[in-house]
């Protein structure tokens, strides 16, 4: 085998062409490209960090420098975009494709899991097609994008004249007022819709001339950008979704294959490089001079993998996200085609290679590093936090749906079921807390030295917060932010405990009493703006130690109790999955109030949340997408229903531990699984 190697992604227009090249590292100092590949490679020069290129003369290539041995899938795909012009690169076998040719003949591939056959989604375009077409599907060669709705500020103003015009026309006001209140309600409604779309819209980045994502905030009179004029992979899920449930798939699509590429990008820190899988937090489009052409400039792709990013934080949720991206773009186009591209298919498997290493861990859960997700930031989150869980178990449902059962596949497979099983058995076990078990916790003895312990992870009870003893209500509950030994984080995590009931991580009981605690503990949690990252704040000593004196996160501002406009849409996903959605049409209701006029701040301060934050983003690109999903939403539950899970019965049934085969030892699983009432 050949350890120098090249990935080609050819997507030629008349004038323009992508183009990977991979080579060994300048340790090796041999850079050599497969004979029958023409490929634009700069293996005169190797750049500290690689770049995916565009010339500005409309000729785009991306030059990329791997390190190491290229996974054989990967290294075996080529995407060409035949109709966009002479393709220059061909694959092994012109279809690029070695080792999963067999996969042409497949009408529906063998994924891990049957979920797609009962979905009511449309399993368009993989039948009949032999992989030739899917492929070329598969490329960035997609239909133009088609704005179905442009919206500029003049629009948006013809259409209140012509409000005013109807109101001057002699209408009897008084008789129609009720009626007319409704009315505007409902366009001062759609006006915001309007300027959402045409803000989010406006945050739109384009890659050689094709859009790609959008920006974190996109504030003119921002003075200071910082790293929100880059593409964040969370950030644009909610864009994403904006634009899918609006059938616009393209931005979606290109997001997803270039974000792909950026994954096996040479990345490091202070010489140490990270895994293989491990997706940027971010990217930004640059405009640079091409080298040694003068006067000529290229684009570039630019990722940040945690090597620029404040705190040097590694983004393990990015991958997550990618992959619930991937599954949620297949559900709503329909277009099965792009998750079962090799190149894609490997992505997923590296995402996953990456958090199902073994290491020294004792629990299912996976073991992260402070600031690693949304709160990207020391937030004593350090561990097992529960946002991590939720999108670790979203993405591993994700990824048994997706993935393509194989030879090359199978132990994967196995492994993500048996942590599926073994993750879900851990969280509602360990993590959720009501009433009831707040008690037995509060009755705990320590120091128990045994495999039959009932208080495993040896938590003193006088760690449980003074607050909770009031807080905690007595109907529902909740999944506390983060389990390590002897130490139980009891505060409220918004997005951890909705991603729980979108993806089933907690049982249908425990979901049903996570939407009641949100709802009991409304003026807690929403109050003036939904929803609250967490609750309550760290104060004093605690914020002092925990934070490290962080003048950001101060008491009930930014990740320590503000409250985040974007956790609507995921709010209301799960009310429409529990069938709860005028708790989400309330929500947004009260969002819609105070969004446009504040101009879509990135969050709110104060225990109420009723201050634009201190130092809060203005025209916040997942703000805007957040609200104008959740709208989107609770007008289309069924599309909503493509995007959650239901109980998976097989995974509970599973236990893999295998102990209670051999019969020498007791699975204490069992033992402590009467507890958890489905
Ligand atoms: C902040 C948030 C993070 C977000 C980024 C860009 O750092 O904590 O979650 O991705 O801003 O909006």
């Amino acid at each position: 085998m050949n350890t120098s190697s090249c990935i080609g992604i050819s997507t030629m227009k008349p004038c323009c062409r992508i183009l990977i090249g991979y080579r060994i590292s300048s340790i090796f100092g041999v850079s050599h490209i497969r004979s029958n590949h023409k490929i634009v490679n700069n293996s005169s020069k190797l750049h500290s960090k690689s770049k995916l290129s565009c010339y500005n003369d409309a000729k785009c290539k991306v030059i990329g420098h791997k390190k190491g041995v290229i996974d054989l899938n990967r290294r075996a795909f080529f995407a060409s975009g035949s109709n966009w012009g002479e393709s220059k690169i061909l694959g092994k076998n012109k279809l690029g494709v070695n080792k999963d040719s067999s996969r042409g003949i497949l009408v529906i591939p063998h994924v891990a899991s049957d979920f797609r056959n009962h979905s009511t989604s449309i399993d368009s375009h993989v039948s009949e097609k032999g992989f030739e077409s899917i492929y070329i599907q598969g490329g960035l060669n997609v239909k133009p994008f088609v704005i179905e709705k442009i919206e500029n500020g003049n629009e948006v103003v013809k259409e209140d004249e012509s409000r005013v015009q109807v109101n001057g026309s002699g209408v009897n006001l008084d008789i129609l007022k009720d009626l007319n209140e409704n009315v505007e309600t409902e366009s001062e409604a759609s006006n915001i819709e309007k300027e959402a779309w045409k803000l989010l819209r406006d945050a739109v980045v384009n890659y050689c001339g094709n859009p790609v994502g959008t920006v974190a905030a996109n504030n003119p009179a921002d003075k200071q950008p910082l790293n929100y004029d880059q593409v964040f992979i969370r950030d644009f899920v909610p864009s994403a979704l904006a634009f899918l449930l609006n059938g616009e798939g393209e931005i979606v699509k290109n997001f997803l294959l270039h974000t792909l590429q950026l994954q096996s990008w040479e990345k490091t820190v202070d010489c140490y490089s990270p895994g293989q899988g491990l997706m940027p937090a971010s990217f930004k489009v640059r405009t640079v001079p091409l080298d040694g052409a003068d006067g000529t400039l290229e684009e570039v792709l630019d990722p940040d993998f945690g090597e620029s990013a404040i705190g040097r934080v590694a983004p393990v949720d990015s991958g997550l996200w990618w992959i619930i991206l991937l599954r949620a773009y297949g559900k709503i186009t329909g277009d099965y085609a792009l998750q079962e591209r090799v190149d894609v298919q490997t992505g997923i498997r590296l995402i996953l290679n990456l958090c199902l290493t073994d290491g020294f861990d004792m629990f299912p859960s996976l073991l992260v590093t402070d600031g690693s997700c949304m709160i990207d930031r020391r937030m004593g989150i350090h561990g097992h936090p529960l946002e991590i869980q939720s999108l670790f178990y979203s993405a591993l449902r994700c990824s048994r749906e997706m993935l393509i059962v194989n030879d090359g596949t199978k132990n994967l497979v196995a492994a993500i079921n048996n942590r599926l099983s073994a993750l879900s058995f851990h969280v509602r076990e360990y993590y959720w807390v009501d009433m009831m078990k707040i008690n037995e916790i509060y009755r705990y003895k320590t120091e128990e030295y045994s495999v039959d312990a009932i208080n495993k992870f040896n938590i003193y009870p006088d760690q449980i917060p003074s607050w909770l003893v009031d807080w905690i209500p007595n109907e529902g509950g909740y999944l506390i932010g983060n389990l390590e030994p002897g130490h139980m984080d009891f505060r409220f995590f918004t997005l951890g405990n909705l991603w729980a009931i979108v993806s089933s991580l907690g049982t249908a009981r425990q979901n049903e009493g996570i939407l009641n605690l949100i709802e009991a503990k409304w003026d807690d949690l929403v109050a003036h703006m939904p929803l609250k990252i967490c609750y309550p704040a760290l104060e004093y000593e605690e914020w002092r130690i925990i934070t490290g004196g962080d003048p950001k996160n101060t008491p009930w501002s930014y990740h320590n109790g503000g409250s985040w406009p974007t956790l609507l849409w995921q709010f209301t996903l799960a009310c429409i999955k529990m069938g709860r959605p005028e708790l989400a049409e309330k929500a947004v209701a009260m969002a819609e109030k105070r969004l446009s006029v504040d101009q879509w701040p990135e969050y709110y301060d104060t225990q109420s949340g009723r201050f634009i934050g201190k130092q809060s983003r203005l025209h916040q690109t997942w703000t805007i997408a957040g609200y104008l999903t959740s709208k989107m939403l609770l007008e289309n539950p069924a599309k909503a229903s493509l995007l959650f899970w239901e109980e998976d019965y097989e995974l509970l049934e599973n236990c893999v531990c295998a102990l209670s085969k051999t019969g020498r030892k007791k699975c204490l699983r069992f033992a402590a699984r009467s507890q958890i009432r489905v």
